[in-house]
């Protein structure tokens, strides 16, 4: 059962704050390499897995896509997406992207910013969107990185020269991690780069490009606290093609 910590009310005013809620696309230091793993999105069809307040879906239109559909879990999410949303072409529906069904070959991109951490089990996803992307279709998503996930107790630790690490245990014990961001016990599930990658493999993707996301000189530059993404990835960015 999914767990929906997006329907929390702390956890909702806290993720709202955020300045990837607030400024949209803009706000994620992520975004510019994410955004380099699209294809050309004039005329395209497309569904956000895990839309949450509609920002992506809102610019692939804008940057010319024929049809975009929102899935996600959170009916707050959904109502403020809807909300900013004027545009009969992009779509909101609630899904459990654990049950994912989407009608065979009717997208071209399927598109998921840091959501897929939180399903227990990514094969029927990825068989699904195996199914509803037509042959050549894109499946380019972001998630977090297992070496961020893999800790028991995921924190910085200092040593006795002042080395700030990042700790790596437990990261061949594939399964639930609980953390406490915004609320007590978000429940998460760490994998393996190979198991993710196998996944797509074995349901038939090719990949086309992945990326452990690290900040720019000129990221740094603009906003010094992403430094501690220099010591340790927090994002896998990926992208594969359905042939
Ligand atoms: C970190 S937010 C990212 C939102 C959006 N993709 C973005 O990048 O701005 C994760 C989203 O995944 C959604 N989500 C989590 N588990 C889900 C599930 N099982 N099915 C559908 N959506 C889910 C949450 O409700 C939330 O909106």
């Amino acid at each position: 059962v999914a767990q929906n910590i997006y329907d929390d009310p702390g956890f909702f005013a806290g993720y709202s704050r955020l300045p990837r809620s607030v400024r949209g696309l803009a706000g994620a230091p992520e975004w510019p390499a994410l955004r380099a793993l699209l294809p050309e999105l004039t005329g395209l069809r497309i569904v956000d897995l895990g839309c949450g307040f509609g920002w992506f879906c809102r610019w692939a239109r804008e940057q010319g896509a024929a049809h975009v559909l929102g899935l996600d879990l959170s009916r707050k999410m959904l109502e403020r997406a809807r909300a900013e949303t004027g545009d009969p072409a992009v779509v909101y529906e609630p899904a459990n992207l654990e049950r994912l069904e989407l009608p065979d070959a009717a997208f071209d991109l399927a598109y998921s910013s840091l959501a897929l951490h939180y399903l227990p089990d990514l094969a029927p996803l990825f068989a699904a969107v195996h199914r509803g992307l037509a042959p050549g279709g894109r499946f380019v998503f972001s998630i977090e990185h297992p070496i961020y996930m893999a800790s028991r107790h995921p924190a910085w630790m200092t040593d006795a020269d002042g080395l700030r690490t990042w700790p790596v245990d437990s990261y061949q014990i594939e399964g639930e991690r609980r953390t406490n961001w915004f609320a007590d016990g978000v429940v998460k599930y760490h994998r393996t780069i190979g198991t993710t990658v196998n996944l797509l493999i074995g349901n038939g993707f090719v990949l086309r490009r992945l990326e452990e996301w690290g900040p720019t000189d000129a990221d740094l530059a603009a906003m010094p606290a992403l430094a501690d993404e220099r010591d340790r990835p927090m994002m896998l960015l990926v992208a594969a093609d359905r042939p």
